[in-house]
């Protein structure tokens, strides 16, 4: 018998969302994820909001590698990794993870989400401090939840170098500090200022972790990431990043970094000891994403084409677009409920963008972030720019 006081909380909410027009719509995609997806009951709809950057959710080689992985390991091992053992293509995918994004080593996790919450309870100790930036993403926020509250934590304001330096000065007593920002930040699609950061480590000799996964397959010539983008490929002391957006767009996250942290979270993050591994079909489809990444950079050079042409675009129609080599452009709407009608005038024209608002974002603070794929051909930037002209 359920508890009556959760079965009207419960409903006061979905209710209270519906009369505010804050409700988010959910829709059914029945095709595979691509430029152009059809929706159950409402027909084919042009994509402006999936991570799918490079296009590779649906590439021939990523599907066929993940029915090889199936053929060669069936589901998994069907427990964790240090009880029945670590699967060859688990090892093979951290090989290729670690090459990309240019550390010793790296590890995986069913998600990126998981990756963050094995990463900051594991590694920093319980005389150490911890600086944050504020727009971090959730998982960063959550994961640092579950660290020992002897650590010490701060929170610079976004991206303000001057008050980390002072933040690292008031903490030159702790045993260790860590930085950790976005690579790229999700919901402002901008970069954080990775010269800076490293810098300021070095000379106060603290650690660096930068989640990287709307960064990785997006930036850099060759879709390395934001360190590439900024000329510090291999200079980053602790990556996290996605497998679930460009790089194949199925699930999955990482930890990249130096064998022996690699090694310590292996042998005591809680989520590597109480959770299963990725799905073989994953594992073998990320690693085919990424040589396919390595093997084709024109891939990276089309996306970065498509970006420039909406943000051109975009600005052409007067709409507000900050520069950014990014593949996120928020387009700022500020009421919750006018975003997310906009988002179904957009759906009704055929495009299909999401309304962000609380408390994915500040309240207030509500906008429609686009989101640009190399999957989009010529046609489709300009479908979509006509659609936002009769917006
Ligand atoms: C910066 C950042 N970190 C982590 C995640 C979580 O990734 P995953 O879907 O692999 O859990 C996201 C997803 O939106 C993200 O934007």
């Amino acid at each position: 018998m359920p508890n009556a006081n959760f079965t009207s909380r419960t409903e006061e909410t979905i209710q209270g969302l519906k009369e505010s027009g804050q409700l988010k719509p959910f829709y059914d995609v029945a095709s595979p994820m691509r430029a152009v997806v059809n929706i159950k009951g409402k027909g084919d709809v042009l994509v402006l909001c999936a991570n799918n950057y490079l296009g590779l959710a649906d590439h021939p080689e990523v599907i066929e590698a993940g029915i090889q992985g199936l053929r060669d390991y069936g589901a998994g091992t069907a427990s964790v990794r240090f009880i029945c053992g670590t699967l060859d293509c688990h090892r093979q995918l951290e090989d290729t993870i670690a090459k990309f994004v240019g550390t010793e080593a790296s590890l995986t996790y069913v998600s990126c989400w998981n990756a963050n919450e094995a990463l900051f309870p594991t590694l920093v100790g319980p005389e150490d401090a911890i600086l944050s930036d504020e727009l971090n993403h959730a998982s960063i926020i959550d994961g640092m939840k579950l660290m020992t509250k002897t650590v010490t934590k701060k929170v610079y304001k976004h991206s303000n170098l001057n008050q980390l330096e002072e933040q690292l000065r008031e903490t030159l007593q702790h045993k260790c500090r860590w930085v950790v920002t976005d690579g790229v930040f999700s919901m402002e699609g901008d970069v954080a200022h990775l010269p800076e950061l490293v810098e300021l480590c070095n000379r106060y000799e603290a650690m660096l972790v930068v989640d990287d996964s709307h960064g990785i397959g997006v930036l850099g010539k060759t879709g390395r990431g934001t360190p590439e983008h900024f000329d510090l490929f291999g200079k980053i002391d602790v990556l996290t990043g996605t497998l679930g957006k460009a790089l194949g767009g199925a699930a999955g996250g990482y930890i990249a970094a130096s064998q022996r942290a690699i090694e310590v979270l292996e042998q005591r993050a809680r989520p590597s000891l109480f959770s299963n591994a990725l799905p073989a079909t994953v594992a073998y489809s990320a690693k085919k994403a990424i040589e396919i990444v390595d093997a084709h950079p024109e891939i990276v050079a089309k996306l970065h084409g498509n970006v420039a042409k909406f943000r051109v675009g975009l600005k052409n129609l007067g709409f507000e677009c900050t520069d950014s080599p990014t593949a996120i452009i928020p387009i700022m709407i500020g009421d919750e409920a006018e975003a997310i009608r906009k988002s179904k005038r957009l759906f009704e024209m055929g495009i299909m963008i999401i309304g962000f608002g609380f408390p994915v974002v500040p309240r207030g603070e509500a906008r429609l972030r686009l989101q640009v794929s190399a999957a989009l051909e010529n046609e489709h930037v300009e479908r979509a720019l006509d659609a936002f002209a009769k917006l």
